[in-house]
């Protein structure tokens, strides 16, 4: 059995078929993680340690974005985080940061106070205390989250949001330099969403993360990685399996790296008794990570979430009458399902890098 660990200098080792998915990845150089809140882990000792054997990163899901940890101006509440990184630690799993600048999930007070006068000092003084907290310790930061918007009447493609409206589109080369000052030593990620499908705003928003990317690179800007959301969709228009592969090429070409950051595949539009929509997620899983890992400048896959008793889809996007969905690695009583088999699989051809 392999060590359960794709930590940097750890060994590396053949995987066999008991082997969590980290473990396999590891075996082609890659990190797999997930995302995971702090309270289902709690509550569910076999989540737990299905995180434990599956996982070699965790992703705070909630608990680093400014909402959960500045309830106001003066608090900072690290409780869900920090209890991450301690499983993380006890159990040799990386840690990895999202998100320090998105336009959702703020608080009601930031939205009220920010002003172009004190949005640069709001910004540093998160910053220095936020991955200060974490400094050393943390695989990577996801600095600006969905940055752009493909339906945006801007010619340069950026999202509106405080952080434009007050410091203006110098924002996120601000963001980077702050961040860079403050933990030198983690990798910097832009993160994105939308950009799998074959559709005219993903076109689109591949087209303006390549440009933002390639500005951002040449001004010396230290962002080191893109992050590729992926919420894809079983039983709709297909991702773009040739557009992916071009996409990620040009963006390795940048000398940036790539963490698929927030891997999940709806059966929502899937038809079918389960037994079929399992096997169509199953097959987008398959035929996305063989497109997104053969690009080997492809260092890390985070699903979002592990197990279906905790996505995110069923609160906020599940199936017709409210039926739960099923888009994760793992069924609701944490036992492996065919998405697992095919992530396993892909991860098990995949280059080695
Ligand atoms: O913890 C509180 C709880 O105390 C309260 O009773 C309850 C009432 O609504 O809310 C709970 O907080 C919710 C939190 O998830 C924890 O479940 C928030 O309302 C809810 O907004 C939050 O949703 C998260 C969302 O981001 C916004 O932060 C989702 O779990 C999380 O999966 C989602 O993740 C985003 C990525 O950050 C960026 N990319 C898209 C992705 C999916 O939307």
């Amino acid at each position: 059995m392999a060590v359960l660990s794709a930590g940097r200098g750890w060994p590396r080792t053949r995987a066999s078929a008991s082997d969590g998915l980290a473990a396999i990845a590891a075996s082609r150089g890659l990190l797999y993680g997930a995302a995971a809140k702090s309270s289902s882990l709690v509550a569910s000792p076999e989540l737990a340690s299905a995180y434990a054997r599956e996982c070699g990163m965790l992703v705070p899901e909630v608990g680093l974005k400014w909402q959960a940890l500045r309830p106001d101006r003066d608090t900072f509440d690290f409780s869900d985080p920090d209890w991450l990184l301690r499983f993380a630690a006890d159990h040799g799993l990386r840690f990895r940061g999202h998100t320090l600048i998105w336009y959702k999930a703020l608080p009601a007070w930031v939205e009220r106070e920010i002003t172009p006068g004190n949005a640069e000092s709001l910004l540093r003084q998160h910053f220095t205390t936020v991955i200060g907290h974490y400094r050393g310790r943390m695989h990577s930061w996801d600095v600006v989250n969905e940055g752009l918007d493909a339906h945006s009447d801007r010619s340069d493609g950026l999202r509106r949001s405080i952080w434009l409206e007050n410091l203006g589109p110098e924002y996120i080369a601000l963001a980077f330099h702050v961040a860079h000052e403050i933990d030198p030593a983690a990798m910097l990620v832009y993160n994105e969403n939308e950009m799998d499908d074959d559709r005219p705003p993903s076109d689109r928003k591949r087209g303006m993360v390549l440009d933002l990317l390639g500005r951002l690179r040449s001004a010396g800007v230290p962002v080191a990685a893109l992050g590729v959301q992926a919420h894809l969709r079983a039983g709709q228009a297909p991702f773009a399996a040739t557009k992916v592969r071009d996409f990620l090429r040009q963006i390795s070409g940048l000398g940036l790296k790539i963490i698929v950051s927030e891997l999940d595949v709806s059966d929502r539009d899937a038809a079918g008794p389960m037994a079929e929509r399992d096997q169509a997620v199953a097959a987008v899983y398959g035929d996305y990570l063989s497109a997104a890992l053969d690009e080997r400048g492809v260092v890390a896959v985070v699903t979002w979430g592990l197990s279906d008793q905790d996505s995110w889809l069923n609160s906020r996007l599940p199936r017709d009458s409210n039926r739960r969905v099923r888009p994760l690695p793992l069924d609701d009583t944490t036992r492996r399902k065919p998405a697992w088999h095919a992530i396993a699989a892909a991860f098990a051809a995949a280059p080695v890098r």
